[in-house]
């Protein structure tokens, strides 16, 4: 009982930050036209779709240049160069299907067994997955990125 109410309290930050990003990109999309793509960044071709979901998949300014940020309800990894140029991985490991903890120095992690992915192919550097991390393709428009 007391684990589970600590897994409650770990996971509820996470939702929260979710839920404000999922608001803000709302009014973001209610006062701009969403057909006015400033830069659009996909993923290699035969990527997949992201969810189809109403809003932003997060605002620009969440993930850090040269880093990334981990979407864990959605199951997406995203990545950003030095720019605000974004792409999209899966967040599942091609060794085992752990979630990616992080993106780091150019590499998304593995927290399982250390398998590290290139930042900007999802191709996998170090550690025991020999698959890529399947591409998910996204978009940024008015400083949010969305599933494409
Ligand atoms: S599940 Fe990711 S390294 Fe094993």
């Amino acid at each position: 009982m007391a684990q589970e109410a600590a897994t409650r309290r770990a996971v509820l930050p996470g939702l929260a930050v979710t839920v404000v990003a999922a608001a803000a990109g709302y009014g973001v999309a209610a006062n701009s036209s969403a057909a006015d793509a400033k830069s659009v960044t996909a993923a290699a071709n035969g990527g997949a779709t992201a969810p189809d979901t109403q809003g932003p998949l997060a605002q620009l300014a969440d993930i850090p240049q040269n880093g990334g940020l981990v979407l864990r309800a959605e199951g997406i990894v995203l990545t950003r160069d030095g720019g605000d140029n974004v792409q999209g991985f899966s967040a599942v490991c091609t060794h085992q299907g752990c979630t990616v903890s992080s993106v780091t120095q150019g590499q998304i992690i593995c927290p399982c067994h250390g398998s590290r992915f290139d930042a900007s192919t999802g191709q996998p550097v170090a550690g025991p997955a020999k698959k890529q991390l399947p591409p998910v393709n996204v978009a940024v428009r008015d400083n949010a990125v969305f599933g494409v």
